[in-house]
């Protein structure tokens, strides 16, 4: 099956690099306003094919989105990137016409396809796309929580001195500096909730810094980070061409899920070949329901930012 990336920057390369080291698409178009530069990431990552062991196929494409027809999945990571002090609600204003324009040239040539959305402020930009394509809910899928989790379990193993592989966690509300909730009530060690294991100074030591995680990259590398968001939108497509059925914190359009409507917000989902197959509600204790709810509350402010 065939997935196209729109923006062959940082991120989109890394998208394409993880899709197709991953072997499970036939192929990846990369897409780029820059003249040459689509085609240029695709040559240089088909000539890692025979290094790496993969068969997918990766291609480019200046703009021209007849090359990306009949794609299963799209995955939108155009739009200007943070830099250093920058929020990504800052960017909302320039991000919000290409993602806008970008979507309407996916579905032209790919009506069926389903959109991950990874262009900041990620959650405004998924509720954009639902507000102005008119697809199903189950079609867009807002990439954060699946970046955010696995950077919070980052942070888990290194204050538990474990490897990654012992640790289980999720981060669900807003992809933002102060909405992201990551769940130390539900995470785990090999089973074992993580507060046999962590104080409570530790415990707010790792949620802090996972909640900072794209900050302060962006602060040591000038721009935002590209290897992780790369690699978590691989997980979702994966999730989605081999129809794997992982439960992933995404940004869906919610439609009274934990007590929010009309809002694309990270809650647990099913991804599988039709894209968000099941919003899965679990228990909250209450300061984490308090939480969801502020960052719904400063999210729906950013939307109402938007103009469609
Ligand atoms: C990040 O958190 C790019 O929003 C993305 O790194």
């Amino acid at each position: 099956m065939k997935v196209t990336v729109v923006g062959a920057g940082a991120v989109g390369a890394s998208c394409a690099e993880y899709i197709a080291m991953k072997n499970f698409a036939a192929e990846v178009v990369l897409v780029d306003i820059k003249e040459g530069f689509a085609e240029g990431k695709a040559m240089d990552l088909m000539q890692t094919a025979s290094l790496n062991g993969f068969d997918t196929k990766i291609t480019g494409s200046t703009n021209d989105y007849t090359k990306t027809a009949g794609s299963k999945v799209a995955v939108i990571t155009s739009g200007i990137p943070r830099k250093p002090g920058m929020t990504r609600e800052e960017l909302i204003g320039i991000n919000a016409g290409i993602v806008k324009e970008v979507t309407e040239n996916i579905l032209k040539h790919s009506p069926e396809a389903i959109i991950i959305v990874v262009s900041n402020p990620m959650d405004t930009m998924a509720y954009l796309v639902h507000k102005t394509s008119g697809l199903p809910k189950e079609r867009i899928i807002g990439m954060g929580g699946a970046l955010d989790s696995a950077r919070f379990k980052y942070r888990l193993a290194e204050a538990l001195e474990c490897p990654i592989s012992d640790v289980d966690g999720m981060v669900i509300a807003a992809h933002s500096d102060t909405g992201m909730l990551p769940l130390m009530s539900k995470a785990t060690r090999n089973g074992v909730p993580v507060s046999e294991f962590l104080n409570e100074e530790k415990q707010n030591y790792v949620v802090e810094e996972t909640k900072v995680g794209g900050a302060t990259l962006t602060k040591l590398l000038g721009t935002s980070a590209w290897y992780a968001p790369g690699a978590a939108v691989s997980v979702l497509v994966q999730s989605i061409l081999c129809d794997q059925k992982k439960m992933v914190p995404c940004s869906v359009m919610l439609d009274g899920e934990y007590g929010e409507s009309d809002i694309c917000l990270g809650v647990p989902c099913i991804i599988g070949k039709n894209g968000v197959e099941k919003i899965v509600d679990i228990t909250l204790t209450d300061a984490e329901k308090e939480k969801f709810a502020t960052a719904a509350k400063a999210v729906r402010e950013v939307n109402g930012d938007l103009k469609f």
